[in-house]
């Protein structure tokens, strides 16, 4: 059936980015001089560092300014190689790194290349809100897998056996997870694994973009490090964005089996040709830099202060709950004893105390709402202020 403005059956049942449509109503706002509050950032409030902005000019004023390869520079797929040999026990080669347009894009040419209608993607709820819009304009089946606030948003191995099907094709996992800071352990993932294995020609897309802002005792594990088996299995999306302060540089990669690969450039030879060829440079200094270190850390622990003092805030509410987020920048807050739906607390928040927060229906959970802490401390305390008095004015 055509639709009455002609457009595709393919994308009559998309939806736009829950998140962005609540930061960019949380800015309209801000425009028309409101003082609001936004708790629903999926983004560091910090700039990139001057090291890496440094080694972008001087990559445009040397005239870095051309079409690239399609897969990336060849010196920032080296680097990435070797930074996911040396920090995540991963052993990809260069040929086995695909640089996007973001994490976006390396998981959207991936749905593209892997996925055919029938197959089956799990994903474990709450989960990223493009996830199943990607898997769904594939053509390929969501398998919603509820995973438990009690055992802190995480998919257990009993879940995920119950979840197989001769049709599945791909498992999505996400640690640290948006929307929840869940961060899986090295025992968590070796139970997964072996159900894994279990189950021939199935994949694994581990999104580790927030790889780096862990906090506490977590430690950031990459699945495909337990064994040469899975590592076979598993396709890793990251990038820039997070750890680096980079969100509007739009640099992300895939690394997985090489024909994998390959069909994924080959796509985007088709669609975006290359990432912007200056801010590879910039990508590539962040990798490259002894500065980096430094600078990732120091936004690292500020977000470890402002996590504590989130969840203090949250913790403080009688009619809130959630688990502590180990990661991330994130907390997964349960709503259900207000006895509001997601989207209609997160509406009156938004119009009664003006803090911006964004619904857990968009990540498939309708009883939290996500409260995001990239931002900074003063906006922070005010948000949580008015939180509390828009609860206790329910
Ligand atoms: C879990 C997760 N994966 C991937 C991305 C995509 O990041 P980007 O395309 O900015 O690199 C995001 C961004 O919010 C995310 O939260």
């Amino acid at each position: 059936m055509v639709s009455a403005a002609g457009l595709s059956q393919r994308v009559a049942h998309l939806s736009p980015s829950a998140t962005l449509s609540i930061s960019a109503m949380a800015k309209a706002m801000q425009a028309e001089g409101l003082d609001v509050c936004s708790l629903s950032a999926g983004e560091p409030d910090f700039d990139t560092p001057d090291h890496i902005r440094a080694a972008a000019i001087h990559a445009l004023q040397e005239g870095k300014t051309r079409y690239g390869p399609t897969a990336g520079i060849p010196a920032l797929r080296r680097a990435v190689a070797e930074k996911l040999q040396q920090e995540n026990g991963l052993p990809f080669r260069p040929e086995q790194v695909m640089i996007s347009n973001g994490g976006k894009q390396t998981l959207f040419n991936l749905a593209m290349v892997l996925l055919d209608p029938g197959d089956e993607v799990i994903l474990p709820a709450p989960f990223w809100v493009s996830y199943p819009e990607m898997v769904t304009l594939a053509g390929a089946k969501v398998v919603r897998v509820q995973t438990e606030e009690a055992r802190g948003f995480k998919l257990t191995p009993e879940q995920l056996r119950q979840a197989l099907t001769p049709r599945s094709k791909l498992l999505i996992l996400n640690s640290p997870a948006n929307p929840t800071g869940a961060v899986y352990s090295r025992q968590e993932l070796a139970a997964l694994a072996e159900v894994i294995l279990s189950v021939p020609g199935l994949y694994v897309v581990c999104d580790e973009i927030y790889e780096k802002l862990v906090y506490g005792e977590a430690r950031h594990i990459s699945l495909g490090s337990l064994s040469p088996e899975l590592f076979q299995r598993t396709i890793l999306s990251s990038g820039f964005a997070k750890a680096y302060a980079m969100t509007g540089w739009r640099v992300g990669y895939l690394a997985g089996p090489q024909p994998i690969i390959d069909a994924a450039i080959t796509l985007q030879s088709h669609s975006t040709s290359n990432v912007c060829t200056f801010a590879q440079y910039g990508a590539l200094e962040a990798l490259t830099s002894p500065l980096s270190a430094a600078a990732v850390e120091k936004m690292r622990r500020e977000f470890s202060r402002r996590r504590d003092l989130m969840l203090q805030g949250i913790r403080s509410l009688p009619a809130m709950t959630c688990p502590q987020p180990d990661g991330a920048f994130y907390v997964f807050v349960n709503i259900c004893q207000t006895g509001l739906s997601s989207v209609e607390f997160c509406q009156r928040l938004l119009q009664d105390q003006q803090v911006a927060a964004v619904p857990g229906v968009a990540f498939g959970v309708d009883h939290c709402i996500r409260l995001s802490y990239a931002t900074d401390r003063a906006t922070l305390e005010k948000g949580l202020q008015r939180l509390e008095a828009f609860v206790h004015s329910l």
